[in-house]
């Protein structure tokens, strides 16, 4: 069966038959093609080797595999997640079990949210008091809400928040005064622009509140890895840690390879050609690209997407967040500081920093939530930036990147000497061609497409009902989309899918989502 598609497509390839009796297998033929090594590529390829199955090669861009998982070494035997960092969610996470099983992750790390601070741009830390009522409000209002009232709000999730934010407080005489208190606009401006960190979005005002309300947040906390980063997730797939039987995919894994065209023209047969001009063909494909490439190419596929998946691929959202990592000469900040959260008084976001470039007038700095000392590192915080601001932070050098950083750090925090840093790293996820951004989310939009990640899921099938081309990846988990383990659970899920194994990803037990 195999051997007659192989001559098969190897005529409609016009290559000499003389090609096709040589000894050993055709390395650019496999009965499936994975194309992406990240997270997702990687959990499937595990899966299907698991399951049995060895007839399928992975193609990927980049020099290195795991995607936007991405730890490099640092100073000393230190490194830094330039992507992914933090477990997301404990209970039903197959991250956290496998951590927990290898010991590399614990809850000691779960303490750590605790001692974060908040300091206006007056450069006074908050009082805690107001600013604790206030944020255990919002968070609230976002996350602890199992009414049905967010998943059916037709608005955004800023609107969502002001408008819930604003009754609990009319609603409540004991908290009413805060209405009027600056404090109240500040915080929950602040808290904007933390949301859009955690959803990688340019505003809010955008997101979809019942694209927020549908999101499985596991419970926990987030983790962070005891050492080495997201990478050992690589490690835990291909079981490569001490005692282990390893799965070898070396042999399996082509670098350097862009995709650039998948013809599936021939319901029997995909080819797939790639950018250096080679061409391999397979029965069937599992895309694993980011949203992001997808977007941004609209020829890779001959024929054309059906117009379901293309509504897809245009409307499910596709932003942007991006790290600054700062190292200093010494420990500057408080010993037991986690975190430096910035807030803004309308005033100085209006008028600070007008020397500083930016998006629309606003300088780049303004978005930046706030400074974490959350590394391997002792000597290094790192900054998150999202949305328009951090595109824009790609177009700067490191230096500059630096330059304007101190200059928001020594405006916030005036009574602390700030030493010059001496390592800046940023990243660029967004100008790299092989992600375009950082991860996907639901807005407003997405919901008027009547469109969500479920429907970048499903699988292109053949006349004959067979799936040709599969879709894997975080954009494709409807539950747990922007995450590592969502990306992973959909690798395993288009691996079942592939070898015929009923689906068991703890997707198929939420089947409900897949309908919409
Ligand atoms: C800054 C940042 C912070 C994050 N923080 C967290 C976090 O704390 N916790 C968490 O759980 N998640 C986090 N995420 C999200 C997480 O990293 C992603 O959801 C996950 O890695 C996606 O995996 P994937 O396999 O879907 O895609 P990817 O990792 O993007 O893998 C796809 C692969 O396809 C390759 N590729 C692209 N184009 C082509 C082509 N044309 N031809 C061949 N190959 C191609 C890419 O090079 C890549 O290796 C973060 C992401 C970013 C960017
Ligand atoms: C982590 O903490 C939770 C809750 O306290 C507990 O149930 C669980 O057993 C802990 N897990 C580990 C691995 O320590
Ligand atoms: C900062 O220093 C000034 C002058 O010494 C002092 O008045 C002020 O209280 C200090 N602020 C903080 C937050 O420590
Ligand atoms: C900054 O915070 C301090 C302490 O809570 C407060 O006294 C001050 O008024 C705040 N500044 C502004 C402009 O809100
Ligand atoms: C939500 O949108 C739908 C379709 O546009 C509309 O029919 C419905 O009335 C809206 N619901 C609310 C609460 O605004
Ligand atoms: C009002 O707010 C206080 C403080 O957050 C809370 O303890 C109390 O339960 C609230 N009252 C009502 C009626 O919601
Ligand atoms: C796609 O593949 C078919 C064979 O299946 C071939 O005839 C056609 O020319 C290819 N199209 C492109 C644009 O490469
Ligand atoms: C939305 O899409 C679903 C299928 O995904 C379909 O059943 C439904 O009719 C669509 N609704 C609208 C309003 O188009």
């Amino acid at each position: 069966m195999k051997l007659l598609l192989f001559l098969v497509t190897t005529i409609v390839a016009g290559i000499s038959v003389i090609h096709c009796t040589e000894s050993g297998p055709d390395p650019n033929k496999a009965k499936l093609i994975i194309i992406g090594a990240g997270p997702s590529g990687i959990a499937a390829a595990t899966k299907l080797v698991t399951n049995g199955e060895e007839d399928f090669i992975i193609l990927e861009a980049e020099n290195r595999i795991g995607g936007r998982v991405h730890t490099v070494p640092y100073e000393g035997d230190t490194s830094i997640d330039i992507g992914a960092q933090f477990i997301d969610g404990q209970i039903g996470n197959p991250i956290w079990e496998m951590a927990v099983e290898h010991n590399l992750a614990s809850n000691e790390s779960c303490e750590e949210n605790k001692n974060l601070v908040f300091f206006n741009s007056s450069g006074e830390p908050i009082d805690q008091k107001d600013s604790q009522t206030l944020w255990t409000i919002v968070d609230k209002s976002t996350y602890a809400n199992d009414d049905k009232e967010m998943e059916n709000y037709n608005g955004s999730l800023g609107d969502y928040v002001w408008e819930k934010v604003r009754k609990e407080l009319t609603n409540n005489a004991s908290l009413s005064h805060l209405l009027s208190s600056p404090r109240f606009e500040q915080m929950l401006d602040y808290f904007g622009k933390m949301e859009n960190s955690v959803d990688a979005s340019d505003s809010w005002f955008e997101t979809s509140a019942k694209g927020i309300a549908l999101y499985d947040n596991l419970d926990g906390c987030g983790v962070q890895w005891k050492k080495g980063g997201y990478g050992n997730i690589l490690k835990l797939l291909m079981k490569q840690l001490p005692g282990q039987t390893p799965i070898d995919l070396s042999k399996k894994i082509i670098l350097n390879k862009e995709v650039s065209k998948i013809n599936w023209t021939d319901p029997k047969s995909v080819i797939i050609e790639c950018a250096d001009g080679t061409s391999y063909t397979g029965e069937k494909a599992l895309i694993t690209v980011s949203l992001g490439v997808l977007k941004t190419k609209p020829n890779l596929f001959v024929p054309q997407l059906p117009d379901w998946k293309t509504n897809a691929i245009e409307n499910v959202h596709f932003g942007t967040l991006n790290k600054i990592f700062l190292r200093f000469p010494h420990k500057w900040w408080p010993v037991d500081l986690v975190g430096i959260n910035l807030v803004w008084t309308k005033h100085d976001e209006e008028t600070l920093f007008k020397e500083v470039g930016g998006v629309d007038g606003r300088p780049w700095v303004n978005d930046i939530s706030g400074f974490y000392s959350s590394t391997e590192d002792p000597l290094t915080l790192l900054g998150w930036i999202p949305g328009p601001s951090a595109r824009y932070m790609e177009t700067l050098t490191d230096t500059q990147v630096g330059i304007d950083s101190m200059k928001l750090l020594r405006h916030f925090l005036p009574n602390f000497t700030i030493p010059e840093p001496t390592r800046i790293i940023k990243s660029t996820w967004s100008t790299n061609p092989h992600f375009k951004g950082s991860y996907s989310s639901r807005t407003v939009k997405t919901e008027k497409a009547n469109t969500s990640q479920a429907e970048l899921a499903k699988p292109i099938v053949n006349g004959e009902g067979k799936p040709v081309l599969m879709f894997a990846g975080e954009a494709t988990n409807p539950l747990h989309f922007g995450t590592v383990h969502g990306a992973v659970e959909t690798g395993w899920r288009e691996a079942d899918r592939i070898s015929g194994v009923p689906l068991q990803s703890p997707l198929a037990k939420r089947a409900r989502f897949f309908q919409r």
